[in-house]
C-alpha cells in the first residue's frame, strides 16, 4: 500500500483527505501518528509558500510523501488581509470570536455588499522525497456580512456569505460546506495532481 502523510494534527482534516485517498489505495497517516514531529515555521508571504514549506520539511524528515495545507480568509476591502494571518489576526491566540470582531470593525461603514467581498483560500503542496513538490489552490468566493449569522463551522464562517448560496458559511450544514468550500475545491484538483505522481 501506497503511503501518504497529511501534515496536520487537525482530526477534521485527517478524515477528509482519508476519505478521498483511501480509495485510491493510499495508506493516510498524519501528524497525530507522529508525536515526536518536528516544528515548521510558517514563514512564506503565501498560502502557497506555507504549504510548500511544511509539506518539504515533513516528506524530507520521514522519506514519504506528503501533503500539507494552508488556508485563510482574503479580504479585498482589506487589501487581502487578514489573509496568511487569519488564525491569530486580532492577536496571538487563536480567538475566532476576536478575529470576527476585529474584521466587523475595520469595515465599519462599508455599507455595499459588494464593497465587503472576499474569499476563502485553501493552498495544497505535495512533496514526494527527492521529487518536484506539486501545488493546488482552492477558492470560495463570498462577501463579509453586516453582523454574524449561524451556528456551525469555524473560524470566519459565521461572517462569510457564500456568494452561491447567499448564506453565511455558518448557517451551512457539514455536507453543504464540504461541497462549495475552498478545501474541497482545493482536494478536487488534487486527485487529478496525485494520479499523475
Ligand atoms: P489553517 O490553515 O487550518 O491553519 O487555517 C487558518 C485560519 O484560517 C483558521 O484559523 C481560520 O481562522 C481561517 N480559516 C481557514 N479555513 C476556514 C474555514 O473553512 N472557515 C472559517 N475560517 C477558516
Amino acid at each position: 500500500m501506497k503511503e501518504i502523510i497529511i501534515a496536520t494534527k487537525n482530526k477534521g482534516k485527517v478524515k477528509e483527505f482519508e476519505a478521498l485517498l483511501a480509495p485510491l489505495g493510499y495508506l493516510v497517516q498524519s501528524l497525530l501518528d507522529y508525536p515526536d514531529s518536528i516544528d515548521v515555521e510558517e514563514t512564506g508571504a503565501t498560502f502557497k509558500e506555507n504549504a510548500i514549506l511544511k509539506a518539504e520539511a515533513i516528506s524530507a524528515h520521514y522519506q514519504r510523501m506528503t501533503i500539507a495545507d494552508d488556508s485563510g480568509l482574503a479580504i479585498d476591502y482589506l487589501d487581502g488581509k487578514p489573509g496568511i494571518f487569519s488564525a491569530r489576526y486580532a492577536g496571538l491566540a487563536k480567538d475566532d470570536q476576536a478575529n470576527i470582531n476585529k474584521v466587523l470593525e475595520e469595515l465599519t461603514g462599508v455599507a455595499e455588499l459588494e464593497s465587503r467581498s472576499a474569499r476563502f483560500i485553501c493552498a495544497l503542496a505535495l512533496s514526494n522525497p527527492g521529487g518536484q513538490t506539486k501545488t493546488v489552490e482552492g477558492t470560495c468566493e463570498g462577501y463579509i456580512a453586516m453582523k454574524q449569522q449561524g451556528e456551525n463551522g469555524f473560524g470566519y464562517d459565521p461572517i462569510f456569505i457564500v456568494k452561491k448560496l447567499n448564506k453565511t458559511m455558518a448557517m451551512l450544514s457539514k455536507e453543504e460546506k464540504n461541497r462549495i468550500s475552498h478545501r474541497a475545491q482545493a482536494l478536487e484538483k488534487l486527485i487529478d495532481m496525485i494520479d499523475q505522481s
